[in-house]
């Protein structure tokens, strides 16, 4: 493979101003995270000690093998919302390492309005589970909540992607023999009870932890029975009388000292073998990340800088360099794993369209993970396009990337609008994990562009309407809250909030997350069953 020779001068202004700008973005991440980290009320962890419980962090640091990497999953959902607090949207989850095997872990945050699950909390649970079912990977869930946040319950409660869906989600990981281990840490509610009971195996802390559908004050409300929580539902009524739990527990410690047991007496996972070469660091320091990335997102580079950062020995054997040059496609290895690499150098045109249509049949075919590194305004527009089959052409490249059964992965390292989402396999496109550049943008447009699209459908409105030309004040009026609309929620903070992301990535880190992604996605098949396409429009 050829080596990506750099073009980069590192001594110019340009380069300087970058390296502050994006530097500065990346402490700005920092600072974000720690806050959602740490920022907890001092009552809420009195409360927590008082319980003799442990937080929400130190449960998940004893669970996991020491020195392992920890993959979080959307440490910033729900940033901003309800009363700025619920940070994380209330809970923690991601993959780490138990006795050497990658799982999924899924713990509430009981300093968090005693880890009750708003609707962002609800969102994130089910990603939490998506992650566990796609790349067949053993679920730990650490409950500690009181189920639904009861002022905003109507917004969790009845639609088909509402609570009942994690409990629904629960059973069918059951059927298709995922691990589901539960830890009963906190009086579990309602919703929350329901977690352990449609678990594998549950563990059950005594005297902190208790399952039941109501608690105490609805019992009394409802029957006028007075009784504890423990006598409720401790550990001993459904460890030695209900058999709802299997495992009792002294404390948080000994009840994930029995959870590690467990997963270490779960057969071995059958990971799948792709080829893994050993790995090697890029021949460019990822640091140099800071210098390349533009401080305008419109600003126009060259993507391969970016994949010279990424990948092993800065290796590339790029496909069709002549061809839809606006797409950059081609063969790595990132911690030595192959990749199939989709890059946008520009607008889509039909030949790359074309081209990546090709290029993910050929990784589809060879089993080969794909990674988008996704940085586009769009597909390109105009008479001559159209003409030309722009819309048939973005199509295919839009269905191959729909039905391409091998995992995908993509980073938006820019700009993300309009179809060029879609075709860089977006969202909605189901790549197994997605993440963001600090400077990223999201949206159907740019925010000027959508207010000019604006602006000219009013202005050809006042003509067929015979009002002439449209007043400059009602320019201004128009233009203004679409500008400001799109500013607010096309950042990367935005889209992390709303869990439209799995979460922001310091670039210089991409290349150590991506791998994690994969080694972890390689616990699953690597092609489904359905492989196959649609029609392709020709
Ligand atoms: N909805 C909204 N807020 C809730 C809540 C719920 N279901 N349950 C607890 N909270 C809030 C409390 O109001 C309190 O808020 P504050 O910090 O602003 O005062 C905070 O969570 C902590 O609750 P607290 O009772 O002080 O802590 P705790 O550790 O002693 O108990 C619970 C935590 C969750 C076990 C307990 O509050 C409880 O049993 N809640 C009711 C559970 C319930 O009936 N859920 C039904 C859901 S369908």
């Amino acid at each position: 493979m050829q080596v990506i020779e750099s073009k980069i001068d590192k001594s110019s202004i340009e380069y300087k101003e970058n390296f502050e700008h994006n530097r500065r973005l990346a402490e700005e991440l920092k600072k974000e995270l720690e806050i959602a980290h740490t920022d907890r009320s001092d009552k809420a962890l009195k409360r927590l000690r008082e319980q003799n419980k442990l937080t929400v962090w130190e449960r998940i640091e004893l669970l996991l093998d020491p020195n392992t990497p920890f993959l979080e999953i959307a440490p910033l959902a729900a940033r901003g919302m309800y009363d700025g607090k619920v940070h994380g949207a209330g809970m923690v989850s991601g993959i780490g390492v138990v006795h050497g095997r990658e799982v999924v872990v899924y713990a509430n945050d009981p300093t968090i309005k005693g880890g009750t699950v708003y609707p962002m909390g609800v969102k994130k649970a089910l990603r939490t589970q998506t992650i566990s079912m796609e790349n067949r990977l053993p679920i730990i869930y650490l409950v500690d909540s009181g189920g639904a946040y009861l002022p905003l319950q109507s917004e969790i409660f009845p639609d088909a992607d509402d609570g009942g869906r994690i409990f629904y989600n629960q059973a069918q990981m059951s059927k298709m023999g995922i691990p589901q281990i539960c830890a009963v840490m906190g009086l579990c509610t309602a919703g929350a009870a329901y977690i352990p009971a449609m678990s594998d195996e549950v563990v059950h802390v005594q005297k902190t932890g208790a399952i039941f559908l109501g608690g105490p004050p609805l019992v009394k409300a409802a029957t006028g029975e007075e009784v504890t929580a423990d006598e409720l539902g401790g550990a001993e009524v459904h460890c030695i009388h209900s058999g709802v739990s299997d495992y009792m527990a002294v404390d948080d410690e000994h009840c994930i000292q029995i959870i590690r047991d467990i997963v270490k007496a779960l057969p071995p996972p059958q990971k799948v073998e792709i080829g893994q070469r050993e790995p090697r660091p890029p021949l460019y320091d990822p640091e140099e990340l800071y210098g390349i990335i533009p401080k305008n997102i419109m600003t126009p580079y060259d993507v391969r800088e970016v994949i010279a950062r990424i990948v092993d020995g800065s290796e590339f054997l790029e496909f069709k360099t002549l061809y839809g040059d606006t797409l950059v496609c081609g063969w790595a290895y990132i911690f030595g794993y192959p990749v199939g690499i989709l890059a946008n150098n520009g607008v889509l045109f039909s030949e790359s369209a074309l081209k990546a249509t090709q290029f993910i049949q050929l990784c589809d075919k060879r089993g080969i993970p794909l990674l988008f590194l996704q940085n586009i305004t769009g597909y390109i527009v105009g008479k001559e396009y159209e003409k030309g089959g722009i819309t048939k052409d973005g199509h295919k490249m839009v269905n191959a990337v729909a039905t391409a059964t091998v995992p995908k992965f993509t980073v938006i390292i820019g700009a993300s609008f309009g179809a060029g989402n879609y075709g860089m396999c977006g969202r909605a496109y189901a790549p197994r994990f997605l993440w963001m550049w600090p400077n990223s943008r999201i949206g159907v447009m740019g925010g000027e562009q959508a207010a000019d699209v604006m602006v000219t459908i009013k202005r050809e409105q006042f003509k067929r309407e015979g009002k002439g030309e449209l007043p400059e004040e009602l320019v201004e009026k128009i233009r203004r809250p679409i500008i400001e609309a799109a500013e607010r929620e096309g950042n990367a903070y935005y889209s992390t909030a709303n869990l439209w992301d799995d979460g922001i990535l310091d670039p210089p880190k991409t290349r150590d997350v991506l791998s994690l992604a994969i080694s972890a996605s390689l616990n699953a098949p690597i092609r489904s069953d359905v492989y196959g396409y649609g029609t392709f429009r020709m």
